[in-house]
């Protein structure tokens, strides 16, 4: 169950929000939460999940590059130091607003990879491509793409997430039969990219995820967990969308 807070919480709200958080999750064996916080704010929910193996800390972005000139950029290697378990690759809003293609998607996975963590690729139409019936083509080949230049998929953990572009932060949600026929899509692909290991591959569902409708999308086949942005930013309706 992945909290992806954006450009949302910094260091002093995430230490209050972890806070508020914690208190109310204990350990949960069936789950792993994840949390996704700014850069900045990596440090604060470190310290907030020190003793929690449960808990999870991952970043929203990283260059591909170890080191060097890159303005702005974090490297895989920093975000490890910092804690960081997991990397999300090709967000749609990375996609879409900042521009990333394929092409970068696939260099930031090999860097992941590289590094030793683990990346969580998200893949999704938008809605003219789902309303020209490309759903399904335009996420295989951002699933292939995206991982096209790791080399030890058959025995690296990685994560996908389908986010359909038309559902995250518009409050539209898929239909659970929808994103679990997309799931299944990214099962079959993923067996071809990852062998056996594609079994347990955690495929999660994220876009206008909310305590309402996150019990009806976990009970659907083929989907293992939520990746939510909007209903993350408040902890009680976070603390019902972990524990659905
Ligand atoms: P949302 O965002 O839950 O606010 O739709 C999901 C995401 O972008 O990961």
């Amino acid at each position: 169950m992945a909290a992806n807070w954006k450009m949302n919480n910094g260091p002093t709200s995430a230490r209050e929000f972890m806070q508020a958080f914690l208190d109310q999750y204990p350990r949960q064996n069936d789950r792993t939460v994840l949390f996704f916080p700014p850069a900045l704010s990596l440090a604060a929910v470190a310290s907030a999940i020190a003793d929690r193996r449960d808990i999870l800390l991952g970043v929203q972005n990283v260059y591909w590059a170890d080191q060097g000139a890159f303005t702005g950029e974090l490297s895989v290697g920093m975000a490890r130091d910092a804690g960081a378990r997991v990397v999300l690759v090709g967000h749609s809003e990375r996609r879409h607003v900042f521009g990333e293609t394929d092409q970068q998607t696939a260099l930031k996975c090999a860097a992941v990879e590289r590094g030793g963590l683990i990346p969580l690729l998200c893949v999704g139409e938008v809605l003219d491509e789902r309303d020209a019936g490309d759903a399904e083509s335009v996420v295989v080949r951002q699933l292939h793409a995206g991982f096209a230049q790791m080399t030890q998929l058959a025995t690296r953990d990685v994560m996908v997430a389908y986010e359909p572009v038309w559902a995250i932060g518009t409050g539209r949600t898929a239909t659970p039969e929808d994103a679990s026929a997309m799931h299944s899509v990214i099962r079959r692909e993923l067996k071809s990219l990852c062998g056996d290991r594609a079994r347990v591959t955690p495929i999660l569902y994220g876009g206008s995820v909310n305590p309402g409708n996150a019990p009806t999308l976990m009970a659907s086949p083929d989907i293992d967990g939520l990746l939510v942005g909007g209903a993350s930013l408040d902890a009680s309706s976070w603390l019902a969308v972990a524990r659905s």
